[in-house]
């Protein structure tokens, strides 16, 4: 018997690069931006093609397909045409008929109702709109592509275009963000056609163009941070849609997420900046090596056992947002190590104690978790902990937990 497998691609492009970003810090802007009549976007899309033929034989012997995903960078960047070749690649490859769920990324200036129907029609059934904020001075500041009206506007085409299940993206906390901006925002996102809500804490990443101005003259304010969130999660709740997770609001659940939190399947992921789960190796092609990537696209930068410390740390920092946490079985299923003999390992330890220290981490037979009215608490903490080289004097932490 097969077993499920999530079946990652990832689109290393964007309209812009927006001023707080840390997914694509690596990218360079030449590469990030390049067009569809582009010769390295060409050779991009022929090589995650060959990727995929090369490696699927193997995989479909193990796996039949569950979940697909395509994200970025952003997904939705490419052309009717793009979409309809690379998602003709994997049903080449795949039986996709036992997809629950296909989610591709979008943006909203990317989405014309056009592009949309060609989605919907391929096979894609739920769609994750990059809104952050419903205000057009904000999106200016933060350098996105897009005003609030297009924005609406998109999630509204999605729904006419059929899709009944969309999330949008939100970011909440910037720095000087009043809770009235937040609270609007929120209110603008509930008069919408969209059953989930991704709410994220600003996190002033190094590397971004934002993370340089809060350095010049602004301040980050654990408190605020904390604080807009739950005025956030208030209106959600309060509005019907239960949190689940750290972040996401809503439902259904985003079966993709949970899986690759939760460690619930092996996954593929095609693509320059893609990782894999696959028989308890990790194999990672790093982000912004677009050339190399294309020379070469079986050629992984890391290729690592499923529990070695820094892997656990990194699987344990996901699972934990979510209200279930890490459930040893599967941990010991996807990795071949006891969560308990994971957790050993000192800097595993010392992570998890460091969380302790804002909420109440909980340890037993079934696995770990954080008690769920705490998990915001402890990831808006970590969020600025860990951020290599923030500087504390400018940071104002959160306050002890009472
Ligand atoms: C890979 S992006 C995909 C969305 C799509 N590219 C777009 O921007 O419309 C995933 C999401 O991560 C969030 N994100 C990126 N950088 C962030 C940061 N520094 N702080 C908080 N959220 C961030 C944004 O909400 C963004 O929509
Ligand atoms: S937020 Fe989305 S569009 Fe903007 S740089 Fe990041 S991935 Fe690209």
């Amino acid at each position: 018997m097969t077993q499920p497998l999530l079946i990652y691609a990832n689109i290393p492009f964007c309209n812009s690069k927006c001023h707080f970003c840390d997914w694509v810090v690596q990218v360079p802007v030449r590469d990030l931006r390049l067009g569809e009549q582009s010769p390295a976007r060409q050779s991009y899309l022929e090589a995650i093609k060959t990727q995929i033929r090369v490696q699927s034989p193997t995989l479909r012997e193990l796996y039949h397909p569950d979940i697909i995903y395509w994200g970025g960078g952003t997904a939705s960047i490419l052309s009717t045409g793009e979409i309809e070749s690379l998602y003709g690649a994997l049903a080449d490859e795949f039986d996709l008929s036992t997809v629950r769920e296909a989610t591709i990324e979008g943006s909203p200036e990317s989405l014309t109702p056009d592009k949309l129907r060609v989605l919907r029609g391929v096979g894609f059934n739920r769609i994750s709109i990059g809104v952050q904020a419903f205000d057009d001075a904000r999106l200016r500041r933060i350098g996105r592509a897009h005003g609030a009206d297009q924005a609406m506007k998109a999630v509204r085409d999605a729904h006419e275009a059929g899709f009944g299940n969309i999330n949008i993206d939100l970011i909440v906390g910037f720095p000087g963000q009043s809770s009235e901006e937040v609270a609007e925002s929120v209110r603008t996102a509930l008069s919408l056609p969209v059953n989930h809500f991704s709410i994220y804490p600003y996190r002033a990443s190094p590397g971004t163009v934002l993370r340089k101005q809060v350095h010049r003259g602004g301040q980050l304010d654990l408190n605020m941070q904390l604080s807009a969130y739950e005025l956030t999660r208030e209106l959600l709740t309060g509005a019907g849609f239960p949190e689940y997770a750290m972040s996401y609001f809503g439902a259904p659940r985003c079966q993709s997420d949970e899986a690759y939190y939760q460690l619930r399947m092996d996954w593929i992921g095609f693509g320059s900046g893609a990782n894999s789960l696959i028989g308890r190796r990790y194999l990672t092609y790093e982000k912004g090596k677009l050339a190399r990537y294309n020379t070469n696209p079986l050629a992984f930068d890391v290729n690592a056992p499923a529990d070695s410390p820094q892997l656990t740390l990194h699987f344990l920092s996901q699972a934990l947002t979510t209200v279930e946490g890490m459930d040893a079985r599967l941990f010991q299923q996807r990795t071949g190590t006891p969560l308990r003999t994971a957790c050993e390992q000192p800097e595993v330890m010392s992570y998890l104690l460091k969380m302790n220290d804002h909420g109440r981490v909980i340890v037993d037979r079934d696995g770990i978790r954080i008690h769920p009215d705490d998990i915001a608490r402890v990831f808006i903490a970590l969020n600025w902990i860990d951020t290599p080289g923030t500087d504390d004097r400018e940071v104002i932490q959160l306050t002890t937990r009472t």
